[in-house]
């Protein structure tokens, strides 16, 4: 595990971190030591141990990762919460203020960090989807185009979306509070993007920048800000 010094993103680049939240749970007693008392007892919430170590795995490497940036021990970085839960790093070095969103699915985690911009990021296994989501998740245009797809394409289609969408309310902060269709978007439209409406204004959607991510052929993931002219540089 390394705890050498890491260079700050620029202003420009959103670093972007990907592990395996299984193959790292070999290294579960270090990362339990990395996390706080209130990381702990949520990990001792858990039911299932395989959620508990990926919860853990999770946790650890995030600190491990903040603390190379920050120059501080995995278990010194301090992190707070906005009113919707969202994790902010209030540790931060001389010059630049850590920004940083994380995301799991199944045993895929991925992490954006950037400098002062707020960032969203989600990855999402592509899983067969039940009957009644695409109408929760939709806008009425959004289905009408879904609904035109050749069913093999439904499924990548669907978990692009719904990253994109999810990425994008995690950069806000609120999370689902705000209905998923406050972000719509062109579904024929593959990749990054900006959406077609934000809250039903194109004004307020042109301010997005959405890039799309790979963490492997069966999983779709998407990074979001309000901002545009950054890119996502891989880290590991
Ligand atoms: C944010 C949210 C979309 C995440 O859903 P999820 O299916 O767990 O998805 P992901 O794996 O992509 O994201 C989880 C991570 O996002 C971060 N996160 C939590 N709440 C967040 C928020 N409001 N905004 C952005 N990121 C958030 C955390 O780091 C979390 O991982 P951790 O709990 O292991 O640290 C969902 O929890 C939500 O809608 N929350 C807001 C509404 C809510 O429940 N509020 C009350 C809590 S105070």
């Amino acid at each position: 595990m390394s705890s050498s010094p890491l260079t700050p993103p620029t202003m420009q680049e959103v670093h972007v971190w990907q592990w395996d939240l299984d193959a790292c749970g070999s290294h579960f007693d270090r990362y339990w030591e990395m996390l706080s008392e209130q990381e702990r007892e949520r990990a001792g919430n858990f039911h299932f141990d395989l959620h508990r170590c990926r919860y853990v795995t999770g946790r650890g490497k995030l600190r491990q990762i903040l603390g190379r940036y920050a120059a501080l021990s995995a278990r010194a970085v301090a992190l707070e919460y906005g009113p919707e839960g969202k994790p902010f790093c209030t540790s931060h070095p001389a010059g630049w203020r850590i920004c940083f969103n994380l995301s799991h699915s199944e045993n895929t985690a991925a992490l954006a960090v950037s400098s002062g911009l707020e960032v969203g990021i989600d990855v999402e296994h592509i899983r067969p989807i039940e009957e009644s989501i695409p109408l929760e998740v939709f806008s009425a245009q959004e289905r009408e185009q879904f609904d035109a797809l050749p069913s093999a394409e439904r499924q990548t289609i669907f978990f692009e979306t719904w990253a994109r969408k999810e990425a994008c309310l995690k950069a806000l902060g609120t999370g689902f509070i705000l209905p998923p269709e406050h972000f719509e978007f062109d579904l024929s439209v593959h990749g990054d993007t900006t959406p077609r409406f934000v809250g039903g204004e194109a004004q307020e959607a042109s301010h997005w920048c959405i890039r799309s991510l790979s963490p492997s052929a069966t999983c779709a993931g998407a990074v979001a800000a309000r901002h545009h002219g950054w890119s996502i540089i891989e880290m590991n």
